[in-house]
């Protein structure tokens, strides 16, 4: 394997672009990894203007048709181990499938695309090509989203009853797209964004969050899209009703509408021996409700396996994964590097032609970028229903 760190190219990011920033810095965060190229713009003379003007280096492309073919012919170091998709929903599909084509590994903001057609057609490439394939679900890099997973799955709450995965917002309360405000626009256009403005925006990380954490799936489901702020063409408040593989229940629910709420994401978990509570926007610690027992906090760095509740063998890679001693918080861009940092290993492995893992164990797979589609097309068909209880299409 070669200490090279590996060479990522961006589609999107130039022009007062938002989710990019928190990306690169995520990425240049260990060493191990770094932007070399970008196709930034949709216009190609911006594209080299963005390029030429970004804050190091990168060789700038005028299209990402451009920086993927050029890649075909690229010096052995000068090669792109994989490309970032950080364009809005409709520029999603055809990137990642021309990338894949090209033998490139590909990281890939959420949700995975705009319609169930195009997932389904990349998972199915990914898995032919053999290539690794990495969703952007941000919040499943917090190491308590990952101490959440093991004390649920590992059955330390008995069995899981009842679920509330929420994603709450406030900053489309106003018809803010009306001023041309850049993320607005695109997010509340249908061709755009896909068939669920809030939905997909942000009611698939509530899912995301809810299947990362628990491992079950949503079987069936009873949906009100709802659309407050006037004029406007897609959902600003999602409220799914889910039963689960397990036949608990979940509420998933997300809105846009709720002024004071910023990035208001959490999850509490219920089941028959106990109950997890943890929030992203304090996500250094999650709560542990016992019956008759006071409440447990876990903060990040700062755990002891054996302490009466967690057993004495926490898997060590789990232990391991903290960077920095607890009480110097790590937060929305640690998240993040955590991610790129499991993607990494992975594509290290396939460039070396080992096995690699895309398990959804440490970052979310393009299946679980298909599940959110199908999720979202079943609350469309439910919610075009007056909330009538829908099934999930059979898993990919
Ligand atoms: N994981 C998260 O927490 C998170 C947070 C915010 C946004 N997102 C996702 O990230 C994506 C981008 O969102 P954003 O808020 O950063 O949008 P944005 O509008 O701020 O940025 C989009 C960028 O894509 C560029 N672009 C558009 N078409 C292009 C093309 N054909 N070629 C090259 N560049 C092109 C735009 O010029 C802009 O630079 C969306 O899919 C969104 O859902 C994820």
């Amino acid at each position: 394997m070669s200490d090279k760190p590996l060479n990522i190219g961006l589609v999107g990011g130039g022009k007062g672009a938002f989710i990019v920033h928190p990306h690169q810095k995520a990425i240049h965060m260990d060493g191990t990894r770094r932007i070399v190229a970008g196709a930034l713009f949709p216009d190609p003379k911006v594209a080299l203007e963005e390029a030429a003007n970004w804050p190091y280096p990168i060789k700038g492309y005028g299209s990402y048709d451009e920086m993927i073919a050029a890649n075909a012919t690229a010096p052995a170091d000068e090669k792109l181990d994989y490309i970032l998709i950080v364009t809005p929903n409709f520029v999603h599909y055809d990137p990642a499938m021309k990338a894949m084509k090209a033998g490139i590994a590909v990281f890939c903001e959420k949700p995975l695309c705009l319609n169930l057609k195009e997932a389904a057609a990349l998972v199915k490439t990914s898995r032919k090509l053999n290539v690794p394939f990495a969703l952007a679900h941000t919040y499943l890099g917090h190491w308590t989203s990952r101490l959440s997973r093991y004390i649920v799955q590992s059955g330390l709450l008995g069995d899981v009853r009842w679920v509330d995965s929420h994603y709450i917002q406030g900053w489309l309360a106003s018809k803010l797209e009306a001023t041309g405000q850049q993320q607005a626009a695109w997010r509340v256009d249908p061709k755009r964004a896909g068939g669920s403005g809030c939905g997909g925006d942000i009611g698939t990380h509530a899912l995301m969050q809810l299947r990362y954490v628990t491992g079950l799936d949503v079987t069936d489901l009873s949906a009100q899209l709802e659309t407050f702020v006037q004029g406007r063409m897609l959902d600003d408040h999602f409220t799914i009703y889910c039963k689960l593989s397990n036949g608990g229940k979940a509420l998933v629910r997300a809105s846009q509408i709720c002024i004071g709420h910023k990035n208001d994401l959490g999850i509490t978990v219920a089941g028959s021996k106990g109950t997890l509570v943890w929030k992203q926007e304090d996500p250094e610690k999650l709560v542990i409700h016992l019956p008759n027992q006071p409440d447990r906090v876990y903060w990040r760095g700062a755990v002891t396996p054996g302490d009466g509740f967690l057993p004495k063998n926490v898997p060590a890679d789990l232990m391991a994964e903290p960077t920095i001693p607890s009480g110097h918080p790590e937060a929305f861009h640690d998240a993040f590097a955590r991610l790129h940092r499991c993607f990494e290993s992975d594509v290290r492995k396939w460039k070396a032609g080992k096995k690699f893992n895309c398990d959804g164990s440490k970052y979310a797979t393009v299946e679980d970028g298909w599940t959110g589609l199908a999720f979202i097309e079943t609350c469309l068909k439910s919610s075009g229903k007056k909330g009538a209880w829908t099934a999930m299409p059979k898993k990919i």
